[in-house]
């Protein structure tokens, strides 16, 4: 089927899309996708009908729709480490299997309780310590709920282990009334670790101030968290989808279980979706797909997302993770090197308008352009703001049409090609529930571009490379263990020492 698409592509390669949006009356009509509160519109990719098909085809050759069914009932698809991957358990769809149910619904009972009995503690200040899903999922949420609801606690977050900046978030804190996040998942994380230990020893915050996060209870009470303060999360939530855990404690802290509930509602929502729509009509199915087309027919190298909502700010660098820890691979889920298929583009973007006028000049006249999804709330959370949402709405309808349409003059600097293409994914409103939609869609999407590359979305190994090295060369001033390094490590750390 790859190879029909290929074809495919270079019949189209000279293709005018705008014009088929002109000529085609209903062409926007059939390519968009309504779910609830949410639209999914799709008719200004560089795409047919026939493209449709062919892609459709593909998904079916792979069998996805019986891989979304392996994966909800806890096969364990994550080969190289022996899980199966089952963070929608949190979100309630009825395949999930009853033992994950029965965990979650413990866990989050847990959840629950220890919020409450935080809360009666009055904290006035929430650090949250934590990396990479443990820092970037609790972050979107922090800042996407509050657009609806006022925080109850201020919520600071500390991801590197950055003197600087956790000298200036420190400051600002008073360690009696300030209660202390580690959220890790393996409890092993050098950078979490290292920042807790450093708070520990020169931020003097009482014992019971302390909460911990983690798969590896053990590990936290051995760093001195009482073991009434720790959540356990199980195994089987990867790092980077243990938003919908109790490693969002933080936002259920701030925000209240209801808004968590409905940020798991917006997800659960996705799932009876995914799990029921025909591929052709199927969201997270059509931008897999979409996402595949240009990887491996047009060759493009990234794909941008521009939320045009403050709130979804940290929603890029949450995507970053997911896509590019997920599909960023190279051998097959039997072992084998992947040849010639390209997985993983590099994934960036940015808020709109702000972007506008940043690096929107490139996308319009670059030399290169790539596949974006706009992501616009189309309400405002309050009435009197509507006719500023109105404005963002308009600025993202005028950049995704132009971007299409192009602009023609007679001088070649004012002249914009176009053909350029974006799908457009129109919520009702930035809040929990449209939240917690938008990351079911990318991570069901992730996972159905796993199934057509045939890779493990839900390992990291080239992740643990790195780390490991770096506990080595933890100290810049002792010689003798350099001993062991190689030229690389050699030649950097003489340069290191030479500022
Ligand atoms: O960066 C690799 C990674 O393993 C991510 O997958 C994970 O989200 C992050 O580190 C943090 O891991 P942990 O929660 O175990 O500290």
């Amino acid at each position: 089927m790859m190879h029909a698409l290929l074809d495919h592509q270079r019949r189209l390669s000279d293709h005018d899309f705008a014009r088929c949006m002109e000529t085609d009356s209903s062409r926007a009509d059939r390519f968009q996708v309504r779910l609830g509160s949410l639209v999914y519109y799709y008719a200004m990719n560089r795409i047919t009908d026939q493209t449709l098909a062919l892609l459709v085809a593909l998904a079916h050759e792979r069998k996805v729709a019986q891989q979304l069914k392996a994966l909800f009932a806890g096969e364990r698809l994550n080969t190289t480490e022996n899980q199966s991957a089952l963070h929608m358990a949190y979100r309630g769809h009825s395949l999930i299997p009853t033992s994950a149910v029965e965990t979650v619904h413990a866990e989050k009972a847990r959840l629950f309780a220890l919020a409450e009995r935080l809360h009666s503690k009055a904290y006035t200040d929430c650090l949250h310590i934590g990396i990479g899903g443990s820092d970037l999922g609790p972050k979107l949420l922090n800042q996407c709920f509050q657009g609806v609801h006022k925080p109850h606690i201020k919520m600071h977050f500390i991801s590197t282990p950055d003197y600087q900046h956790l000298h200036q978030v420190l400051s600002d804190l008073n360690p009696a009334t300030t209660l202390i996040i580690v959220a890790s998942k393996s409890f092993t994380t050098a950078e979490t670790i290292d920042n807790a230990t450093w708070i520990k020893n020169n931020f003097h915050v009482p014992r019971d101030n302390w909460v911990a996060i983690t798969a590896q209870p053990d590990a936290a009470t051995s760093f001195g968290i009482p073991k009434e303060n720790v959540l356990t999360i199980p195994s089987w939530v990867g790092g980077r989808y243990g938003i919908w855990s109790s490693m969002s404690l933080s936002a259920v802290l701030a925000f209240g279980t209801e808004a968590y509930q409905s940020f798991l509602d917006g997800g659960r929502l996705v799932d009876e979706h995914v799990l029921s729509a025909p591929l052709e009509a199927n969201i997270p199915v059509l931008m897999a797909l979409l996402g595949v087309w240009y990887r491996n027919a047009w060759g493009c190298q990234t794909h941008a997302i521009l939320p045009y909502a403050k709130g979804l700010d940290p929603f890029v660098p949450f995507c970053q993770q997911l896509e590019m820890e997920s599909l960023g691979k190279s051998s097959t889920l039997d072992g084998k090197p992947l040849l010639k298929t390209d997985t993983a583009p590099a994934l960036w973007g940015g808020q709109g308008p702000d972007f506008q006028h940043a690096f929107g000049q490139a996308l319009h006249q670059g030399s290169f352009w790539c596949p974006i999804d706009f992501i616009v709330p189309v309400d405002s959370a309050a009435p009197e703001g509507q006719v500023l949402q109105d404005r963002m709405v308009a600025n993202a309808i005028s950049q995704a049409s132009i971007l299409l349409t192009g602009a023609s003059a007679n001088e070649p600097s004012r002249q914009l090609t176009g053909n350029r293409p974006s799908n457009t994914l129109f919520i009702k409103q930035c809040d929990p529930f449209h939240c917690g939609a938008l990351i079911a869609l990318y991570e069901h999407k992730v996972f159905v571009q796993s199934v057509i590359w045939g890779i493990n979305p839900f390992d990291q190994f080239g992740v643990e490379w790195g780390k490991q090295l770096a506990r080595q060369l933890s100290s810049l001033k002792a010689p003798q263990k350099d001993l062991t390094l190689d030229a690389t490590c050699q030649g950097l750390l003489s340069a290191a020492r030479g500022v």
